[in-house]
């Protein structure tokens, strides 16, 4: 539809937070490159990649991705990052209940200090792992309901959900 009246290019301006070694930065280099890395290196600070997709119309939708670092010694740089996002992605690996409490931290941290219009989804990573699974699939769906929040289980590692979850955000393109 080149030309066409109704095509459109607009962003979304999405953070990802949880704690480290949940997979937030294997869940971006999968949605952005296709590729899982098994020896992933933490991340320092924070990094920025940016992927653009095509819907039906043509309009394209291009993701700003800011990947933040779990590690305890970053946690003062996230408002950074959240706070000019539309959208936070919070992750947690569906093996670990402690990244599922620091999951619920970062819910609370953004109601009370992130812009009041913020889209939050709740992502339960590491769906590959069901034999080593200690967070309930109810549990996030329960407790994301009770915040307003998406909430998808996604694996980086098979690609499971991966462009599922980016596509929920589609409409909140500005
Ligand atoms: P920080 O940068 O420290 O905040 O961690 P992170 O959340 O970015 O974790 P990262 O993406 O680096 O992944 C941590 C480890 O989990 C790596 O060894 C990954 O290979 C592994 N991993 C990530 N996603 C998955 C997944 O969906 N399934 C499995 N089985 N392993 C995964
Ligand atoms: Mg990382």
């Amino acid at each position: 539809n080149p030309g066409g009246q109704d095509a459109k290019n607009l962003r979304v301006k999405l953070v990802l937070l949880g704690d480290s070694g949940v997979g937030k930065s294997c869940i971006v280099l999968r949605f952005v490159r296709g590729q899982f890395d098994p020896t992933s290196k933490v991340t320092v600070g924070a990094s920025f990649l940016s992927q653009t997709i095509a819907l039906q119309d043509s309009t394209t939708v291009k993701f700003e991705i800011w990947d933040t670092a779990g590690q305890e010694r970053y946690a003062a740089l996230a408002p950074l990052y959240y706070r000019g996002a539309a959208v936070a992605v919070i992750v947690y690996d569906i093996t670990s209940p402690e990244s599922f409490s620091k999951a619920q931290y970062w819910v609370k941290e953004l109601q009370k200090h992130g812009s009041p219009d913020i889209v939050m989804a709740l992502v339960g990573n590491k769906a590959d792992l069901h034999e080593k699974r200690e967070v309930a699939f109810q549990d996030g769906t329960e407790y994301a309901e009770k915040n307003g929040m998406f909430f998808i289980e996604t694996s980086a590692k098979t690609a499971d959900n991966i462009n599922e979850l980016f596509e929920d955000f589609v409409d909140y393109a500005t």
